[in-house]
């Protein structure tokens, strides 16, 4: 018997949007109902602390929103070979961190290019914050087999901008292998190419923070108000002139969301020649966006009754059971113990 499983997560900073769908949600989706893997979703709450450590409600709150985010799309921990990880509740997951930065290398983190980036934006970084990719490898190898053998494989599904942190979560098993034996399962990175999604204020990328978001929380009223305040072809200053739908944001969430697949060619025909004004586009938008939601605001209404405590506990002690072995073994290696 072989062993796959999947592991990716996500920091609990706040609920999602349609940006995160597009982005994660929808391929997280996809592997599980490939029903070839067994999936760990994480909910990354200490890794949360490395940008919002002043704000404690935010966080205490966002563990639910995430959760409840998460069922609504359909994720379903009510599956055997589903859990929802909650990342500060898996000592086991601390533990092997710990030992991880005695292997990584200072220079080689501080060189990560995403780390660079985001160090940029911060003024005063925790050490936390530093190590967040040994702490992100940690999460990783938490759910690895230990003595792996061929054919099995540790998923990760994740964005271009996560590509450095599991290059170098794969750079530091290889480096655990080799001086210590045949101990962890380099992952297999799976990188989403969907695009960013756009703001709905044009150029940005979708983010709550930046107010320019569509929430999956978001009532029908709301998407279409949002919708109706989108950008569209700046250039296009009235309905019977030419438009671009390639860079146009209502075009490209109608491609990334709307089912009606001739609608959208038809209208990306009629906008290309001057036939259709913006305000149409976005009243269908309005729409297939909220057919798209629906079923999410269904499944939600449900699961706001079902307790999450106990849906992260036992996602939680499933990770703990198979990180302990990894840590153990790691320990072992390490000569970290009592003496005989
Ligand atoms: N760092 C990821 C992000 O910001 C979230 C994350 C935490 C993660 N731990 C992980 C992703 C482990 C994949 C694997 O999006």
């Amino acid at each position: 018997m072989t062993t796959k499983r999947v592991l990716t997560g996500m920091r609990t900073t706040g609920s999602l949007h349609l940006g995160h769908y597009a982005g994660a949600l929808k391929r997280w989706l996809e592997i599980q109902e490939s029903n070839k893997y067994e999936n760990f979703f994480l909910l990354a709450d200490i890794q949360a602390l490395t940008t919002h450590a002043d704000q404690p409600e935010l966080l205490k709150k966002s563990i639910r929103d995430v959760t409840l985010d998460w069922l609504s799309v359909g994720l379903d921990p009510f599956r055997s070979d589903v859990h929802f990880v909650l990342q500060s509740q898996v000592p086991a997951r601390a533990e092997l961190s710990i030992l991880f930065t005695m292997m990584a290398q200072y220079h080689e983190v501080l060189r990560n290019p995403t780390l660079k980036d985001e160090l940029a934006n911060q003024k005063q970084p925790s050490l936390g914050f530093i190590n967040y990719p040994v702490d992100q490898a940690a999460d990783i190898y938490m759910v690895s087999p230990v003595n792996p053998s061929g054919g099995d494989q540790l998923l990760v599904p994740v964005g271009q901008d996560q590509v450095a942190h599991l290059e170098f979560a794969n750079r530091l098993a290889r480096k655990i292998n080799n001086k210590y034996g045949n101990i962890v399962l380099p992952c297999d990175p799976l990188v989403g190419h969907v695009g960013r999604l756009p703001g709905v204020g044009g150029g940005d990328k979708m983010s709550k923070s930046k107010g320019n978001s569509i929430d999956l929380t978001d009532d029908a009223e709301t998407v279409r108000r949002k919708v109706m305040k989108m950008y569209t072809d700046p250039n296009r200053i009235s309905p019977n002139m030419p438009g671009d739908v390639i860079n146009n944001p209502v075009f490209i969430y109608h491609r990334a969301f709307n089912d009606d697949r001739n609608q959208v060619l038809e209208l990306s025909d009629l906008y290309k020649v001057g036939k259709v004004g913006d305000v149409e586009v976005k009243e269908r938008l309005a729409e297939a966006l909220n057919r798209f939601l629906d079923p999410i605001r269904e499944r939600r209404k449900k699961f706001e009754k079902v307790n999450l405590r106990d849906l992260l506990v036992s996602g939680s002690e499933a990770a703990q059971k198979y990180c302990l072995p990894v840590t153990e073994a790691l320990r072992e290696k390490m000569f970290l113990g009592y003496p005989d």
